[in-house]
C-alpha cells in the first residue's frame, strides 16, 4: 500500500492567479509554475512571447488554451506546420516532435509537461528564418524550464558563432514579441 507524504494544496482558481502573477508572465517565454510537482508540472503561459525557438523532449506535452487563439509551429517530416490553438482547445504533443508556440498578447495558454529524469536531455532547435536549414541545435539538461529555458535562447541570440546559418549566412538574433496573429483566410504572424 502507498503511503501519502505530501499534503494537497487548495484548488486554485487560474483566473484570480492569472490576475495575481501576470506582471511575472514575460517574454521570452512567459511561464510559470502552477503547480511544480515530481512526476509533472503546469506551467501557465502568458502572451505575448519572443521566441524563435523548437522545443524538443523524450516525453508528451499537454496543451490547453484556457484565453485568446495561438500557433504552435510544428515540424513533421521536415516540414515546418502552423497548428492554430484556439480558445478553449486542447491540443497534444508526441515526445520528439519539434514545436514552437507562438502567443499573442493577453492569451493564456496552460502546458503539462514530465518530470524529467536527473540527467535526461532536451533540445532546443534553431531553423533558419530564410533558407530553412538547422542552425543550431542545443541538447541539454534544463534542470528548471521556467529558470533555465529563457537564459539558453539569450545565450544563442547573443552569439554570432551559433546564430549564424552554415548554409546562407543569415543571422538570428533576439527575436521581437509577437503582435498579432491572423487566422483566416491564412496564418500570418507578426511581431512587434
Ligand atoms: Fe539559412
Amino acid at each position: 500500500m502507498t503511503t501519502a507524504t505530501a499534503k494537497c494544496c487548495p484548488p486554485i482558481n487560474i483566473m484570480k492567479w492569472v490576475e495575481e502573477n501576470r506582471d511575472q508572465l514575460k517574454p521570452p517565454v512567459g511561464n510559470k509554475y502552477l503547480y511544480d510537482g515530481s512526476d509533472f508540472f503546469v506551467m501557465v503561459i502568458g502572451g505575448p512571447n519572443a521566441r524563435n525557438d523548437f522545443h524538443v523532449t523524450n516525453s508528451e506535452e499537454y496543451f490547453f488554451q484556457l484565453k485568446g487563439d495561438i500557433v504552435v509551429k510544428i515540424r513533421e517530416d521536415g516540414v515546418i506546420k502552423d497548428i492554430p490553438i484556439r480558445e478553449g482547445e486542447t491540443f497534444f504533443i508526441p515526445s520528439g516532435v519539434p514545436h514552437a508556440p507562438t502567443r499573442p498578447p493577453g492569451t493564456i495558454g496552460i502546458v503539462v509537461e514530465r518530470r524529467r529524469p536527473p540527467g535526461e536531455t532536451e533540445h532546443q532547435q534553431f531553423y533558419c528564418d530564410n533558407c530553412g536549414e538547422l542552425v543550431h541545435d542545443k541538447e541539454f539538461d534544463c534542470a528548471d524550464i521556467v529558470k533555465h529555458f529563457a537564459q539558453s535562447m539569450e545565450e544563442f541570440w547573443a552569439d554570432p558563432e551559433l546564430n549564424t546559418c552554415k548554409s546562407c549566412g543569415t543571422t538570428h538574433g533576439k527575436p521581437t514579441p509577437i503582435k498579432k496573429i491572423t487566422f483566416e483566410p491564412e496564418v500570418i504572424i507578426e511581431r512587434e
